[in-house]
């Protein structure tokens, strides 16, 4: 495992969270400075499994100051903005196949003061969503299949990720890069060293059952060159 070249911003994702303790949870986060909590959102239909709710959002949002940065796995993502915009978070991800006009859907996340981006599903080529880059604040680049924690990288996310940032680069844009899934300790390097951000941190890295809570966080803020 090398250093990265680059500092990253680590966030949480809070669906691999220790959900009986999520408020120690959160004040551990808070008095280690984390910057962004991933909220992963799942209805059941875009992905086979659900996950955190509005209501939960929103407590979260009124127990701690940490920014959120909502990533919705849900289809017909309209229906759902205006339901996770009251924990008012930072950022809002959906992907765009799951919404006839994705461009209104970013504009209707922005009217609500909340940072609009989208989520690439493996899939689904930067060719496809190249013209909604131009409205994205943030980019949440797939590195598994969405769905569930525990996955292995896709290999070939980092050259997508690396494509990205290429074309952020020549369009003299200026959205984050985010990479969510199999954020290992060996994976964080080169996904950062490609061109990311962000890294969304789950049970391969911060909830590594293997280590304690503390000792996962000081290493990858380490790795962040938070420390
Ligand atoms: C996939 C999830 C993952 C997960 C990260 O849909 O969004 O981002 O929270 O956890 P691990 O590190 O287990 O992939
Ligand atoms: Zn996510």
């Amino acid at each position: 495992m090398h250093q990265p070249e680059r500092a990253f911003t680590v966030a949480p994702s809070l669906m691999c969270a220790d959900l009986l303790n999520l408020g120690s949870e959160l004040s551990t986060f808070e008095q280690a400075g984390m910057e962004l909590l991933h909220m992963d959102i799942m209805d059941g239909h875009y992905v086979p499994n659900m996950t955190l709710s509005p209501d939960v959002c929103t407590q979260v949002a009124a127990a701690c100051a940490i920014p959120q940065d909502i990533h919705l796995m849900v289809e017909n993502v309209d229906r759902f903005v205006p339901l996770f915009s009251a924990a008012a978070p930072r950022y809002m991800t959906f992907h765009p196949e799951t919404t006839r006009h994705p461009l209104r859907t970013m504009q209707q996340i922005r009217a609500g003061g909340i940072r609009p981006g989208i989520a690439i599903d493996p899939a689904v080529s930067l060719a496809t969503v190249e013209p909604l880059l131009l409205e994205a604040d943030i980019v949440c680049v797939m590195t598994v299949s969405p769905g569930y924690s525990g996955q292995a990288l896709i290999p070939w996310s980092l050259d997508k990720i690396a494509d990205l940032a290429q074309l952020r680069a020549q369009r003299g844009l200026d959205f984050l890069i985010e990479a969510d899934g199999n954020a290992s300790w060996d994976n964080i390097p080169p996904m950062v060293d490609a061109g990311a951000d962000i890294i969304v941190a789950g049970t391969s890295s911060l909830f590594d059952a293997t280590m304690s809570r503390s000792d996962a966080l000081t290493r990858l803020q380490r790795l962040a060159r938070r420390e």
